[in-house]
């Protein structure tokens, strides 16, 4: 069973590609009250491609916009700074989410699939949480599996094992994950969000979001990504071979001060967004 040396982690985490720039103009741009439509406009049109994939977004199901968006200014007209924010980052990171992860079970397109539902969902629970940062648990939850197209190729040796030790020592997935790969897929995701620069908390939630107790920096936005991944995982999306492996935390359920009432209703809201999603994805997979 081969064990990630720290070496070998530092090295794959480094092939990892960086950030466009874009990204981090973008977000610049949608913090700051003083910018315009147009600011906003100039830095996307430099990227053609990625302006196409921002479109193909707008008009999906997950931002719940019910006509048709046919210009970038009317996107960010209709949606506003902050969803066309949210999008800027999915429409980067679609190439890198798209792949297939079969150490985890997950067939190409599946784990961008999984991502995006959890990011509308924890989007979805900050704002009935009345929470400031949505965009922040958007793009947690956004990220919050990346390290597992890392750790896939290890995970494919390693399956067995950790199901043998599961089963046998009655111990959580993350546990032998990182018992036996020597992290787990928070860890090295959040390894790939500090080499991209993405703030403490957002680093700290992919850390942490399969244990939200763990957070100190803000338990709450962790809470929020670890209650959204559950709800997910709950309505089957995304699930590959560790998807019902993971309960979710009575911690994170209290941070949240919600009642299972309101919990439920936020399931059936957020199935009802993501509702021609399947239509959506195959007309991505076909064209990008
Ligand atoms: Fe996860
Ligand atoms: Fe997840």
């Amino acid at each position: 069973m081969r064990k990630i040396s720290l070496e070998g982690l530092i090295q794959q985490v480094e092939d990892v590609p960086v950030l466009p720039n874009v990204v981090y103009q973008v977000m610049a741009l949608t913090e700051d009250p003083h910018s315009t439509i147009q600011d906003l406009e100039q830095v996307i049109l430099q990227d053609q491609s990625l302006t196409a994939r921002i479109l193909r977004l707008a008009n999906s199901a997950y931002y719940g916009y019910p006509r048709k968006i046919s210009t970038l200014s009317e996107a960010v007209v209709l949606l506003g700074f902050s969803t066309m924010r949210n999008i800027v980052l999915a429409a980067t990171m679609n190439k890198f989410l798209l792949q297939e992860v079969p150490g985890y079970g997950l067939q190409r397109g599946e784990l961008w699939r999984h991502s995006q539902s959890c990011a509308v969902t924890a989007w979805y629970i900050a704002k009935k949480a009345k929470m400031k940062q949505s965009d922040k648990a958007y793009t947690a939850a956004l990220l919050e599996d990346i390290g597992k197209v890392i750790l896939s190729i290890y995970m494919e040796e390693a399956y067995e094992e950790i199901l043998k030790r599961m089963e046998e020592e009655k111990r959580s997935f993350l546990h032998v994950e990182k018992e036996i790969l020597g992290f787990h897929h928070g860890e090295i995701g959040a390894k790939i969000a500090e080499k991209w620069n993405l703030p403490p908390d957002l680093v700290e939630v992919i850390a942490y979001h399969h244990e939200p107790e763990q957070a100190k920096e803000n338990p709450l936005l962790t809470s929020i990504v670890h209650v959204a991944n559950g709800l997910v995982m709950m309505m089957g999306i995304g699930l590959g071979v560790d998807g019902t492996a993971y309960p979710i935390s009575d911690f994170a359920l209290q941070q949240l001060g919600m009642s299972t009432l309101e919990i439920q209703q936020i399931m059936s809201d957020v199935s009802d967004l993501l509702v021609d999603e399947d239509a959506f994805l195959t007309d991505f997979l076909g064209r990008v």
